[in-house]
C-alpha cells in the first residue's frame, strides 16, 4: 500500500465536528414558506373527494394540477407520480401539499384536509401479488420486472445429481436511518427553478425537474447541501421532495422549504426490498454442480429502481462461487407499500444472505466444514461468472480466508459451545461485490469529469458526485493532488452545483472512488502535461468501460461489472439460553477492495457497513400491518448504537485494479453484504439449528427452539 493509503485528516471533519456544517434545514430566509404534504391514509383507494379548510391569506394548496410538465418522477419506468391522481397506491402517498409562512399553522391546516376514499382491496405481500386475485396494481400481473438468465445445462445437472437440496430464504425491510432526514429548499427566480438539498445524485434530481416542469435544462439548477448520510436512501427519493418543493416555489414565487421530520422519513421514504429467495442445488460428489435461484422482491407501489435492484440481486445469486450450471429467475412484485428502493448493496445483501446460508447448510449436510466447502467452490482468475463474464484479476480468496481464520482463531473457537453461561457461536461468510453500475449502466451514463486549474494554480474538481460521509472530499482530493504533485489544500472540491459541474453520474453503486476517481486520475495526468503556471487550464474526459468489457443487456450475458471486490467475515455471538437474545461480540473482516485510498476512511466504511449489516440481521424489524408500518420512529425501529457494536478486527489484501485510481476498487457496499450471513451462521452454530430468515429475532428463536425440544 503506497502513500495514497496513508490516512490524512478528513476535509469535512472540522465543520461536522464543530457543528458549523450547514445542512438543508439550517438555511432560513425571511419570507420563506414551509410545506407539509397531505398524504393518503389508505393503502389503496380511489379518491372520491377532497375538502380543504379555509386557507388564511399567504397559505396555498399545491397538487397534481400545479405540475407544469408531467406528473411523473423520472426513473426507469415513469409510473410514480409526484402527487396521486385519482388513485392512491400506498399509505402515505402524497396527495397535495400546503405551503405557508408559519410551520405550525401549515401543519394544522394540513391536518384539517378531509379526503373521502373508496377502498380497493390492497395487496401487501409477494404471495398476494403473485396470486393476482385482486385488481393488479401494475400491468396485468403485478410485475415491474420478470427476468431470467442461464449458464451451462442446469437441467442436465439436476438430472445427474446425487442429491437435490431445496431451501427458501426470507429477508426483511431495512430503513436507512441516515442522521439527517430528507429535505429540499426550492426557489423560482428569473424564470429558473433552483433546488438545494440533501441528495446523492444532483443530476437525477435535475432530470426529474426537467421532466416535471417541461423546462429546457438551463432553467433548472440543483445544488447539494451538506448531506448527513444517504446509504442509497437519497439516491432516487430526493426527486419526489424536490418536485413538490419546486412546484410550491413556482406557484408562490417564494423560497420554499420542505424537510421531512423523522417519523415521515421512517414511514414514507424508500427502504430495502424484502425478499423471498428459493435455491435449488444439484449436488454431485459432495459439490454443488448446478443451481437454480429464484428471487422475488417485494417492490412496493411504484417501480422506482426495483428492476435494477433485482438485476444486482440476480447477478450476485451464486455469490463468490463458480457453479457451471446456473439458472437465475427474478421478479419484482408490485404491492401497496411505499416504493422500495436503493439501499447500500442494492439487492446483493438479500442474494448473498441466501447463497451463503445455503452453502453453509449444504456443507453441514455433506459433513464438511463450511469454510473448506466454500473454498472448494470459490471463483478463481480465469473463471467465468454466473453471467459468463471473465474474471481477469487474481481472486485472492484463499489468502483472505487464511488471514481471517488465523486472525479470528476460528477453528479453536468453533469447538467452544458455551461462554459465561451463554450459548456461543462463530460464523463465517465469503462474498464479492460488483464494482460500479450493473450491466450497461456506465455505458449509458457516459460520465464526464473535469479539472480546472485556475490562474492562482489551485485546481477545482468539477464532478457531480457528493460527500455524504463516505469520504470522497478527502479521497478524491488525495488522488488529484498526488497525480499533480501539489498539496491537497490546493485542490478545491465543493458540493456540486449543476450550473458548474458536468454530469459525472450519481453517487451510488460504490462507483465514486473506482469509476469517477479513475476518470479523475486520467484527467489529472493530462492536466499535469498541460500545466502552465499562472494560467487557466481546463481538462475533461468522458468515461468509457475498458474495451474488453462485453455485456448484452437483453440476455444478461457477459461482464456484469468491470471488476469485483472480495471479502470474508467472521462473527462471534453469544445467545442467552433463556431469552435467545443475541449479542454480537466480535466481528472480523478481511477485504480485497484494491488499494485503499485512505486506510482510516476504509476502516470507517468497514465498521459502518458491517454494523449496518449486523443490524439488518438482528435488530432492524419493520413489520407491515393493516397497510401501515408498525415501526414509525427511531423509538421502535431499532438500529445498532455504539453500545451494540462488537469489537472489530480488520485487515486488507490488495489486488489492484489497473483502471481504478492507484488501483482502488469498490468498498462502500462490500462492507455490508457479508455481515448478515456471518451472523446467521454464528447463531446457527450457537443453537445447533438451521435458519432461513433475517432479521433473526429472539421471539422467533424461542418458538423454533421450543419446537426442537419437543
Ligand atoms: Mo446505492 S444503494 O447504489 O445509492
Amino acid at each position: 500500500m503506497g502513500d495514497i493509503s496513508k490516512p490524512v485528516r478528513r476535509f469535512d471533519a472540522p465543520e461536522k465536528i464543530m457543528g458549523t456544517a450547514r445542512y438543508v434545514d439550517d438555511y432560513f430566509e425571511e419570507e420563506m414558506l414551509f410545506v407539509r404534504i397531505v398524504r393518503s391514509t389508505r393503502p389503496r383507494a380511489r379518491i372520491k373527494s377532497i375538502k380543504l379548510p379555509k386557507l388564511p391569506s399567504g397559505y396555498c394548496v399545491v397538487d397534481k394540477n400545479d405540475v407544469p410538465g408531467e406528473n411523473r418522477i423520472k426513473m426507469i419506468f415513469d409510473d410514480w407520480p409526484f402527487f396521486a391522481e385519482d388513485v392512491v397506491n400506498f399509505y402515505g402517498e402524497p396527495i397535495l401539499a400546503i405551503a405557508g409562512p408559519d410551520r405550525e399553522k401549515v401543519y394544522e391546516l394540513s391536518n384539517a384536509v378531509k379526503i373521502e376514499y373508496e377502498d380497493i382491496p390492497p395487496i401487501y405481500t409477494i404471495e398476494e401479488s403473485e396470486e393476482n386475485k385482486r385488481p393488479p396494481i401494475f400491468g396485468e400481473n403485478n410485475l415491474f420486472a420478470d427476468y431470467f438468465y442461464e449458464k451451462g445445462d442446469p437441467d442436465g445437472a439436476f438430472r445427474d445429481a446425487d442429491q437435490i437440496v431445496e431451501e427458501e430464504f426470507r429477508t426483511g425491510f431495512q430503513e436507512h436511518i441516515y442522521l439527517e432526514p430528507q429535505g429540499m429548499i426550492a426557489k423560482y427566480e428569473d424564470g429558473r427553478i433552483t433546488v438545494f438539498g440533501s441528495m446523492q445524485c444532483p443530476y437525477y434530481v435535475k432530470n426529474a425537474l426537467i421532466k416535471a416542469f417541461g423546462f429546457p435544462e438551463d432553467r433548472i439548477r440543483v445544488v447539494q447541501t451538506t448531506t448527513g448520510g444517504g446509504f442509497g436512501g437519497k439516491e432516487e427519493y430526493p426527486s419526489q421532495i424536490a418536485g413538490i418543493a419546486a412546484f410550491c416555489a413556482y406557484k408562490t414565487g417564494k423560497t420554499v422549504k420542505l424537510v421531512y421530520d423523522r417519523a415521515e422519513d421512517v414511514e414514507f421514504t424508500t427502504k430495502r426490498h424484502p425478499s423471498r429467495i428459493r435455491i435449488k442445488g444439484a449436488i454431485k460428489d459432495k459439490r454443488v454442480v448446478g443451481i437454480e435461484v429464484d428471487i422475488a422482491l417485494n417492490a412496493g407501489a411504484y417501480a422506482g429502481l426495483s428492476s435494477v435492484v433485482l438485476q444486482r440481486a440476480m447477478f450476485a445469486a451464486t455469490g463468490a462461487y463458480r457453479i457451471d450450471n446456473v439458472r437465475v429467475l427474478g421478479k419484482a412484485f408490485a404491492t401497496n407499500i411505499v416504493p422500495l428502493g436503493a439501499f447500500r448493496g442494492f439487492g446483493a445483501p438479500q442474494a448473498i444472505f441466501a447463497i451463503e446460508t445455503f452453502m453453509n447448510h449444504v456443507a453441514k449436510k455433506m459433513g464438511e466444514d463450511p469454510v473448506r466447502f466454500k473454498l472448494a467452490h470459490r471463483y478463481k482468475k480465469g473463471d467465468t461468472t454466473a453471467t459468463g463474464g471473465l474474471l481477469r484479476s487474481e481472486v485472492r480468496l484463499p489468502e483472505i480466508t487464511e488471514k481471517i481464520i488465523e486472525m479470528s482463531e476460528y477453528y479453536e473457537k468453533k469447538k467452544q459451545k458455551e461462554k459465561d453461561g451463554k450459548l456461543y457461536g462463530i460464523g463465517f461468510s465469503m462474498f464479492l461485490h460488483g464494482c460500479g453500475f450493473t450491466g450497461n449502466g456506465e455505458e449509458v451514463l457516459k460520465s464526464i469529469a473535469r479539472l480546472k486549474k485556475r490562474k492562482d494554480d489551485k485546481v477545482e474538481i468539477l464532478i457531480s458526485n457528493v460527500e455524504m460521509g463516505q469520504g470522497p472530499q478527502t479521497t478524491l482530493r488525495k488522488v488529484v493532488a498526488q497525480v499533480l504533485g501539489i498539496p491537497m489544500e490546493d485542490v478545491i472540491y465543493e458540493n456540486p452545483d449543476t450550473d458548474k459541474v458536468p454530469d459525472s453520474g450519481p453517487t451510488v453503486a460504490s462507483r465514486t472512488a473506482m469509476i469517477v476517481g479513475g476518470l479523475l486520475y486520467r484527467v489529472a495526468k493530462e492536466l499535469k502535461e498541460k500545466w502552465k503556471e499562472g494560467e487557466e487550464v481546463v481538462v475533461e474526459k468522458q468515461y468509457r468501460h475498458p474495451e474488453y468489457i462485453k455485456w448484452d443487456q437483453s440476455t444478461f450475458k457477459g461482464d456484469a461489472y468491470p471488476e469485483y471486490s472480495w471479502g470474508a467475515n467472521v462473527i462471534e455471538v453469544e445467545v442467552d439460553p433463556l431469552t435467545y437474545e443475541i449479542e454480537v461480540k466480535k466481528a472480523y473482516a478481511v477485504f480485497d477492495l484494491g488499494t485503499p485510498l485512505d486506510k482510516k476512511i476504509i476502516e470507517g466504511q468497514i465498521h459502518g457497513g458491517m454494523l449496518q449489516g449486523i443490524g439488518y440481521a438482528t435488530l432492524e424489524v419493520m413489520e407491515f400491518e393493516n397497510g401501515r408500518f408498525k415501526q414509525r420512529t427511531i423509538t421502535d425501529y431499532i438500529i445498532p448504537t455504539a453500545m451494540d457494536a462488537p469489537l472489530f478486527e480488520t485487515d486488507l489484501v490488495v489486488e489492484p485494479y489497473k483502471n481504478g485510481p492507484f488501483g482502488a476498487k469498490c468498498a462502500g457496499e462490500l462492507t455490508l453484504v457479508g455481515a448478515a450471513p456471518a451472523v446467521c451462521a454464528a447463531v446457527e452454530d450457537a443453537l445447533g439449528i438451521n435458519l432461513y430468515e433475517i432479521p433473526i429475532r429472539p421471539e422467533k428463536l424461542l418458538v423454533l427452539m421450543n419446537k426442537e425440544d419437543n
